[in-house]
């Protein structure tokens, strides 16, 4: 199955593929990219993944080359970078190369923003190997690495010649990684798709125990949802905010549990804050709202906090969120299983601090397990 992203004033237009089986047609396609090769991923992936491509890439007469570094967001950094690039010139690798990343998050990021700058660009094929790297890190071009001062802060927005899914892969997944792409998922359908989120209501069962088919259909619609939202806005000035439901409150969690809330928790507790704040607000309706709750049980999201983080904390750590405004945090507000308001295509707003206080209560008392 085939998405293209097309996105406007951007002269690359770029396939996403999502087939069982794919990853054997990889070396195939990247040949009609580049003759040279930089294959990066973590040293764990290698065997599995890199070193097949590898030799397939040079029985069909290529020059291919591994580059490999630890895994772990604190290896996502300049360091490893640069290293990276040096390693390439060692190579002899230059503008005429192509990189392929394959891995999660972490590579995807790295690779994406080394192919971005090496040589003012070359071009890239994302190879996303879990859930999350599939339907969300690896489509919409974001790339980056980390810096003392936070997450994410140095990279570029540089768009993908493929992005190539394989769901096999995700057999080997363990299930909490495999959780922060659900949880990703269940959000592409609160956001803009009310049919979408239904069968996922419906087929909890089947993501849960990597049913094949269920797996290629709902990563296509989540691939289909994130793609068009970045068609329409790649620099995320409006509509790609959407993508921070739940987000705002979960990024917070994240930076006060020193990153040992998974990030699909994280976002999962986030979600339902962010609805009830919505439901608080006469904005949401108290059903869909019981909706939300029992899919997220359902896919057997651990809600879960090490400790009770006061309301203050959080609205502290809100404040440096990038939607927020004079220091003050905005949010995405779901109106109805499937859709956002669009506060003027600014697709965020401002929040009551007693409202966001209420609800965060609510999460310590109510929500999460300590
Ligand atoms: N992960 C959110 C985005 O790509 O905009």
């Amino acid at each position: 199955m085939k998405l293209q992203c097309t996105i406007p004033n951007n002269s690359k237009s770029y396939e996403i593929e999502v087939r069982n089986g794919l990853l054997k047609d990889l070396a195939s396609y990247s040949t009609t990219l580049s003759s040279r090769f930089a294959i990066v991923t973590h040293d764990s992936l290698s065997a599995s993944y890199a070193e097949p491509l590898h030799n397939s890439l040079k029985a069909l007469g290529n020059e291919s080359f591994i580059f490999t570094f630890p895994s772990g967001e604190i290896h996502k950094n300049r360091e490893i970078k640069e290293s990276l690039e040096n390693q390439l010139f060692e190579k002899g690798l230059g503008r005429d190369s192509c990189v392929i990343a394959i891995g999660g998050g972490v590579v995807t990021d790295l690779s994406g923003y080394l192919a971005a700058t090496f040589c003012r660009g070359v071009p890239l094929v994302m190879v996303p190997t879990s859930l999350l790297a599939m339907v969300d890190a690896s489509i919409g071009g974001k790339n980056g690495v980390n810096i003392p001062y936070g997450k994410n802060l140095i990279g570029t927005i540089y768009q993908p010649h493929k992005v190539v899914i394989d769901p096999n892969v995700l057999k080997t997944l363990p299930t909490a990684d495999l959780i922060n792409g659900v949880v990703e998922m269940i959000k592409h359908g609160l956001i803009t798709d009310h049919d979408y989120f239904e069968y996922l209501e419906k087929n909890s069962e089947k993501l849960l125990k990597l049913n094949p088919e269920f797996l290629e259909k709902s990563i296509y619609d989540s691939c289909r949802i994130k793609k068009e939202i970045v068609e329409q806005d790649e620099k995320e000035n409006g509509k790609r905010r959407l993508l921070n439901f739940g987000h705002t409150i979960g990024h917070a969690l994240e930076r006060l549990s020193n990153y040992l809330l998974y990030h699909g928790e994280a976002v999962a507790i986030g979600i339902l804050v962010e609805s009830y704040m919505s439901t608080l607000m006469g904005i949401l309706d108290s059903v869909s709202f019981e909706r939300i709750k029992k899919i997220i049980m359902d896919y057997k999201v651990p809600l879960r906090l090490q400790e009770k983080f006061t309301p203050d904390a959080i609205l502290e750590a809100m404040r440096t969120d990038k939607k927020a405004l004079k220091g003050l945090p905005r949010f995405v507000m779901i109106e109805k299983i499937g859709s956002c308001l669009d506060y003027n295509f600014s697709y965020c707003t401002q929040v009551d601090e007693q409202i966001v206080k209420t609800a965060l209560q609510w999460m310590n008392d109510d929500l999460c397990r300590h």
